[in-house]
């Protein structure tokens, strides 16, 4: 009898669009076409899941991989294995290399380096500038092009918006939704001399305080409106921002990091010190409890790891001479199960913030969910699995982790990209066979 499937995952518990139901998936090239009892003598392959929960791929929409100009600190290539090894499945990666993804053609470069390079599906985007606004409209419907980033304070590189005029004129070039970094440039420079000399790291949430990121937040909300323009707030950071943004739920979703969802101060800077400086900072728990609360209250869309990796070297300069970001692509899954674990979230709210969160942010064409005609894209996952985070599981180039030594309970056991499992065990098998993400309204 001709074999019907390609790869069946066979005795798992499956996280369908009906809820968790124990069922076996039946995979046909690179999709999903059947869900159900399943002879596993109509598959070429058998993934034996009993035991574990298959879980729609996990998207991770904000990282950093520093390909072209900074592949001493991550490249795409090793990029995207953490992100596999960490059961993630397609990355969006951020505008902020050497040159700037600000143009079709660098645009198009990253896109021609991750061809055969990339462990996952990927997706980049473009950079918005003082001088691309009147481009960003046709960069933004390139083949592969996440979306606009703009970056309204400075942070790692040169990217930067920072004037209400130039901002409506990008929010009124385009149609996608457009991804912020949202603290106050002008703020910024007014306080910088809080450290300018040398400080201790834990000042870096006073310098880049509450007010720096409410206030560009509050500016970006207005400017939106007034553009008819659908914004993503990117690593939202304090409790204040949150009803807020809660307030224009119609324009303006909203990420946050699992460093924002576990870490806080001042204690974070104690232990780790440059390593927990990212920007927007690591706040007191208070912000951690608020987004905590805004995770459960359905505020938060996405969480994306904002995977920013520098070197040792570059981190042990003294503050604030560092720079700014941690990785997290790797540990952004494990984490959230540990959350999961202790009860902080529910698995359909993880779910939500990992896969169907960002399909229906950025409108992803057939991504985000377990059902027959989408990518045969599988987390699968053991709920159960006691790990500890090591120097030896991470696979980014940086070479370390602030969750290294961390024992956490939920662990990615397989990565399935498309029907070709490019993990498993905490291995990488076949070779990298990674495809561009496709959107919705550019297919
Ligand atoms: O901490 C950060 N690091 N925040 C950013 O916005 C950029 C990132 C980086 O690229 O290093």
């Amino acid at each position: 009898m001709a074999e019907k499937y390609d790869l069946i995952i066979k005795g798992g518990s499956v996280f369908t669009p009906s809820g968790l139901v124990d069922c076996d998936v039946g995979v046909k090239g690179t999709w999903i076409t059947d869900l159900g009892k399943l002879d596993a003598g109509r598959g070429k392959e058998v993934f034996d899941a009993a035991g574990l929960t298959v879980l729609p791929g996990v998207i991770d929409t904000q990282v950093h991989f520093r390909e072209p100009g900074f592949e001493y600190k991550e490249d795409l290539e090793t990029g995207t294995a953490a992100a596999a090894l960490g059961g993630v499945t397609a990355i969006f990666e951020m505008p902020n290399t050497q040159p700037n993804t600000t143009t079709i053609r660098t645009l198009e470069n990253k896109l021609a380096r991750a061809r055969n390079r990339a462990w996952t599906d990927f997706a980049f985007f473009a950079g918005a500038t003082n001088e691309n606004v009147e481009d960003v409209e046709h960069i933004e419907r390139q083949p592969g092009c996440a979306g606009i980033k703009v970056f309204m304070g400075s942070s790692t590189g040169d990217l930067l918006v920072k004037d209400d005029a130039v901002l409506l004129e990008v929010l009124r070039h385009g149609h996608r939704r457009v991804a912020i970094h949202a603290e106050d440039e002008d703020r910024l420079r007014e306080r910088f001399d809080l450290v300018r000399g040398g400080a201790d790291v834990s000042m870096h949430p006073m310098w880049r305080d509450e007010e720096t990121a409410m206030r560009a937040t509050e500016r970006i909300l207005e400017l939106a409106r007034q553009a008819h323009r659908r914004i993503h707030v990117l690593h939202v950071s304090t409790a204040n921002e949150l009803p807020l943004l809660a307030a224009n739920k119609d324009i303006a979703t909203v990420e946050a990091t699992p460093q924002h969802l576990t870490l806080s101060a001042p204690d974070c800077y104690e232990r780790f010190g440059t390593m927990a400086q990212m920007n927007p900072p690591i706040r007191e728990a208070r912000h951690l409890d608020a987004l905590w609360e805004a995770v459960r209250l359905g505020i938060v869309d996405v969480v994306g790891s904002d995977h920013a990796p520098h070197t040792r070297e570059e981190k042990d300069r003294t503050y604030p001479n560092s720079p700014s970001g941690m990785p997290g692509v790797q540990t952004l899954l494990p984490l959230l199960l540990d959350h999961l674990h202790f009860g902080r979230l529910s698995l359909p709210r993880l779910v939500d913030l990992t896969s169907a969160g960002p399909q229906r942010i950025y409108d992803i064409a057939c991504k985000g969910r377990i059902a027959v005609g989408y990518d045969a894209d599988f987390s699968v996952v053991d709920l159960n699995a006691k790990r500890e985070i090591t120097a030896k599981w991470l696979a980014a180039k940086c070479g370390w982790s602030p969750f290294e030594g961390r024992i956490v309970t939920g662990w990615p056991m397989a990565t399935i990209v498309r029907g070709n499992i490019v993990m498993r065990d905490g291995q990488l098998l076949d070779r990298a066979r990674g495809e561009p993400v496709r959107f919705q309204d550019t297919l």
